[in-house]
């Protein structure tokens, strides 16, 4: 298992190309279950979950070729529907091929994800719309089997805002008799990529990015080539790392539209950050003021974005409030950032935050994607060395970050544990 060695204190400088959003990569991959054909995927990035759900979607038959950030999918001969739990549990979203495999075939077998470490992360929700819209679904021995002669069109409303959710259920409308509204749906970009995508193929989608989406259903879908949306995680990770070490760097072929709660809370944290070309340029030119911060749906500010957040306050001025308000156990950096000097205090779900000036590396473990990120910048900005142990969590998420970061002048270097 490799680790990564940080030494702190370089200020980032230069340019950084932003990667394909895995959330939107993960739900339009298996989209083309819904079709027959070659579909032609742009953008896509290289990351660990990207290739589990390669595998899922072979492990149906599907065929899958490509090199670099283009990927070709074709799912003309399904042979099977089971999504197995070995697969599964490495990766949750797999819950995503539920909804495609079911109106394209009738019949679906997937295992339920399990919890995480940030969550239960039940699908429930998943499971209740496909049953509004006429399918039988059963959980029998942790798997979710669903089957249907054809779904129905339905009015169906999310007790929360749920993003899989949302695009599960979005998918299995496509193909449906009728139409199918969905209430209190999620806004988030990576919902309105798909949803392009399904239009691209013949879907007939409106609403996508509100909270009322609207899908009439069609006989057949047909394949389509289209274009991955960047990473705003990724971004919005780069952008506060700057915030850590100071320095100025232009972050390439990210969209500012979809980062703006966080560029406003960056803004009143004092830092500078201005629209160029094809992206965003940010820098620190002061010190950090402590600022408020309490997750949402989008667009309010990212539950993915907390983690790197609370990094970011361990150096503020005075005390900052960070609630939670997306995922049930989401503080997992807490206990790894107080190693490294941070003075945080976790009170149900908010975490006060008492900024300081001086965090000191200091061997720690990643516990899952985002937490691992925080505990890259904090090392950064920490005086001395970070160890950081489990990095395939960073690897789920985040294409070569280490080469990414050293490229604008830091000192990581990623080796064999
Ligand atoms: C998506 O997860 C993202 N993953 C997550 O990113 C992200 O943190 C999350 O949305 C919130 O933005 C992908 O898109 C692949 P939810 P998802 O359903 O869809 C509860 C990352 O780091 N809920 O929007 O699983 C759930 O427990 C990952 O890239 C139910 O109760 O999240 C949570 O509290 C982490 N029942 C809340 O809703 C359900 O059936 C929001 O979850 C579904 C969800």
């Amino acid at each position: 298992m490799d680790k990564m060695i940080i030494e702190g204190g370089r200020q980032l400088s230069g340019e950084v190309q932003i990667s394909g959003a895995k959330n939107a990569a993960l739900p339009i991959m298996c989209s083309a279950l819904l079709t027959e054909g070659w579909n032609t995927y742009h953008n896509i990035p290289d990351l660990v979950d990207i290739r589990t759900i390669r595998k899922l979607l072979r492990s149906f038959g599907a065929e899958i070729e490509g090199e670099g950030t283009v990927v070709r999918v074709n799912a003309a001969n399904l042979t099977r529907c089971e999504a197995s739990y070995d697969l599964v549990r490495t990766m949750r979203a797999s819950i995503l091929v539920l909804g495609p495999l079911v109106a394209r075939m009738g019949v679906a077998r997937v295992s339920l994800p399990g919890g995480c470490a940030i969550g239960a992360r039940p699908v429930n929700l998943h499971i209740k719309a496909l049953q509004d819209m006429g399918a039988d679904v059963e959980l029998k021995d942790g798997y979710v089997e669903a089957r249907t002669k054809r779904l129905k069109g339905a009015n169906i409303f999310f007790d929360l805002s749920t993003v899989t959710g949302t695009e599960n259920i979005m998918m299995a409308a496509c193909l449906a008799e009728g139409t199918t509204v969905l209430g209190n749906a999620a806004k988030e970009p990576e919902v309105v990529n798909l949803a392009e995508v399904l239009n691209g193929m013949g879907a007939k989608i409106s609403g996508a990015g509100t909270d009322v989406i609207t899908i009439s259903g069609v006989d057949r879908l047909h394949p389509v080539e289209a274009s991955i949306i960047p990473d705003r995680i990724e971004a919005g990770t780069f952008m506060i790392a700057v915030g850590m070490t100071g320095g100025d760097i232009t972050l390439k072929g990210c969209n500012p539209l979809h980062l703006e709660a966080l560029i406003n809370k960056l803004k009143d944290a004092g830092m500078d950050i201005m629209p160029v070309a094809d992206g965003l340029r940010v820098a620190r030119l002061g010190n950090i003021r402590s600022v408020d911060v309490k997750t949402l749906p989008y667009p309010g500010f990212a539950t993915d974005l907390q983690a790197q957040m609370m990094a970011l306050m361990a150096m503020g001025n005075g005390l900052s409030v960070i609630t939670e308000t997306v995922f049930e156990n989401r503080f997992m950096h807490v206990s790894e950032l107080l190693r490294m000097g941070a003075d945080i205090v976790v009170q149900g779900h908010s975490a006060i935050v008492k900024g300081n000036e001086k965090l000191r590396g200091a061997p720690v473990m990643a516990t899952d994607l985002r937490a691992s990120a925080s505990l890259i910048l904090a090392a950064l900005a920490a005086e001395g060395r970070t160890e950081l142990f489990r990095v395939y969590h960073i690897d789920r998420g985040y294409q070569e970050i280490e080469k990414k970061l050293s490229a604008l002048g830091a000192d990581i270097r990623r080796v064999q544990a």
